[in-house]
């Protein structure tokens, strides 16, 4: 019985998630902070061939995958696990990835036992998504050949927030879309480079507060000039809010 942080994974390509085990989610995998378990649907397969689709009833291109081994391997998933699981479908139908998203995810974790479940081919039975799904999730408006690769970001946006995890905590406070602003901008040596750019002079004073003042304002600006559509969510302090009005007014 394992009560641990858990992501199960239900898919026909479980090899694909070997990439799984390097950089950051590799060392929190090693660290046990978190643990991911792969299931092949064709374990549950009730054939001597495994095989775990079949052609869509109303005909029609491609093939579906069958309600009987999803079923079957999200209740063996239950049998092995203490809580709850949560079924997240991997889908171009879903709602679409946030990070709001990928927190939420994280902290349904301490209550619940992930499994992500990824179709293949034209998708999996309906019947599945009726009775067994709790919420499907999609990682962009566009069409993958399956849902391994949206897992994988999934599992990935999710183990960054695990304490732990990062070398620096803080580091995953000032990415872009914490707080709902883009980051600011990054530079490392030399001070000067080939091309003569040099970086900030700010960022070589030494001068703690200022610096936290110039990124507090670059990520307003990097955000007006990128993505201004984030603003309207925006979780901005006084100050923010005044750097803001001051760059829309004198039209940075
Ligand atoms: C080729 S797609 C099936 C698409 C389906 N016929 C449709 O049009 O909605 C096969 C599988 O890839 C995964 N997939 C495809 N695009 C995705 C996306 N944008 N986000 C998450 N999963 C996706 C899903 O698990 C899906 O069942």
């Amino acid at each position: 019985m394992c009560v641990k942080m858990n992501i199960d994974i239900i898919s026909v390509l479980p090899q694909i998630f070997s990439a799984l085990h390097h950089g950051v989610l590799g060392r929190a995998l090693k660290k046990e902070i978190l643990q991911v378990h792969c299931w092949d649907v064709r374990n549950c397969a009730d054939n001597k061939r495994r095989s775990i689709d079949d052609k869509p009833y109303g005909g029609g291109p491609g093939m579906v995958m069958m309600a009987k081994p999803l079923r079957e391997t999200i209740h063996r998933i239950q049998a092995e696990r203490t809580k709850p699981n949560w079924v997240v479908y991997l889908s171009p139908q879903g709602t679409v990835l946030k990070q709001a998203g990928v927190v939420r995810l994280k902290e349904k974790l301490d209550t619940h036992n992930l499994v992500l479940l990824c179709g293949r081919y034209e998708g999996i039975d309906e019947r599945v998504i009726a009775q067994m799904v709790d919420e499907e999730c999609s990682i962009g408006d566009y069409i993958l050949s399956g849902g391994e690769f949206a897992a994988m970001v999934l599992i990935d946006a999710i183990a960054r927030l695990l304490p732990g995890v990062l070398g620096d905590s803080t580091s995953a406070e000032d990415d872009s879309f914490s707080r709902g602003l883009l980051e600011y901008p990054h530079y490392t040596r030399p001070e000067e480079d080939e091309n003569g750019l040099r970086v900030p002079e700010v960022l070589l004073s030494g001068d703690h507060q200022a610096i936290a003042r110039w990124r507090r304002r670059m990520a307003i600006v990097r955000t007006l000039e990128k993505r201004p559509d984030l603003l309207n969510d925006a979780q901005l302090s006084a100050e923010e809010k005044a750097i803001l009005r001051e760059l829309i007014f004198c039209d940075f």
